[in-house]
């Protein structure tokens, strides 16, 4: 009987006949292995691992299958975000962005992206407003962006966006039709950057959806604690995207996207009669002020890679980092 050929007709791979529970896996892995991209080979085949482990430890029925089929669905059809937010509440999010963006003690943590961030903010001058909310309770904020040694880095990109005070996104208000709550700027020579904003709210993520009734289920609350999102682009440094929560929010130990670290939440102040003259606000409104920390591209990458090397040789796992992405090592 001839053997069967991959798309590529190479002939490489067994019959795949009487497959069964215990040999699906490896023969799956085979088929999927033709491809010549060795990091693409591997991740299919811890994907297809993890997956039928996932069914056979489970015992997975086809109802439950079906539902998941149909959940998947409903999330592709409500909206592309909902797979973000998915992401977000099973806890991916954040663990991708651990693993990617470590961060060395004393420079600013990262925090979840969320479904929120948009590319059509306003570039404003700092100093400038990017509220348009007259409900929200004023307030400044007055930021830098140094390195690790403590020197400031001018010209850096700084997204920033946070809800209006009912405790929405702009874009998940009907009929809009420009950015409100959110803008770019950019650090000056000594690498500072201020905005006037609102103080922030807590807010429920929304929960219309597929992910907020899977939410219902487990019994879990859908609620952030108060944040204003910050994304620092500069080339050459990491990216660094994160979020600074307002303490003593309800939810802070709670977020239901896991965003919160204790390094990432602030106290705020008021302005003061100096201050307020200074940058043109009004006396006594809510003051945010934060030194935020990046580092180099390979500062951030070095760590990944050692971080990565001891977490596969403590899985006891034969890899190797190739362009910094574990594979198999065949040498
Ligand atoms: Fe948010």
């Amino acid at each position: 009987m001839a053997e069967p050929t991959s798309s590529s007709g190479a002939v490489n791979v067994p019959p795949l006949l009487d497959l069964t529970i215990d040999n699906i896996t490896p023969n799956t892995i085979r088929i999927n292995s033709q491809s010549g991209d060795a990091r693409l080979t591997y991740v299919m085949a811890r994907l297809v691992t993890h997956l039928h482990d996932f069914a056979r430890e489970t015992r997975l029925s086809t109802e439950e299958w079906m539902k998941a089929i149909e959940f998947l669905i409903a999330c592709g059809k409500i909206c592309s975000d909902e797979f973000i937010l998915l992401s977000d509440v099973l806890g991916l999010s954040l663990l991708v962005d651990s693993i990617n963006h470590p961060k060395p003690v004393g420079s600013t943590e990262g925090s979840v992206l969320g479904p929120f961030h948009t590319h059509d903010a306003p570039l404003l001058e700092n100093g400038s407003s990017m509220t348009s909310d007259p409900e929200g309770e004023p307030m400044l904020a007055l930021c830098t962006v140094k390195d690790t040694k403590g020197n400031p880095i001018p010209g850096v990109t700084i997204d920033i966006w946070e809800t209006d005070s009912s405790g929405h996104y702009d874009v998940q208000h009907a009929g809009r039709d420009s950015p409100s709550e959110r803008c770019v700027m950019v650090s000056d020579e000594e690498g500072r950057f201020w905005f006037k904003g609102i103080k922030p709210v807590s807010y429920p993520i929304p929960n219309d959806g597929p992910v907020g009734k899977l939410l219902e289920k487990l019994k879990r609350h859908c609620w952030r604690p108060a944040h204003v999102h910050f994304m620092f682009k500069k080339e050459g440094w990491d990216h660094l995207i994160t979020a600074l929560y307002i303490r003593g929010d309800p939810y802070e130990t709670s977020d239901a996207v896991f965003g919160v670290k204790k390094s990432l939440i602030v106290d705020l102040e008021k302005v003061d009669k100096e201050t307020a003259e200074r940058y043109g606000v009004m006396e006594g409104i809510w003051l945010l002020k934060h030194d935020f920390v990046l580092t180099t591209e390979k500062e951030t990458e070095e760590l990944r890679d050692k971080l990565a090397t001891e977490a596969l040789q403590k899985l006891g796992l034969n890899l190797k980092l190739v362009d910094h992405l574990p594979v198999p090592d065949l040498d």
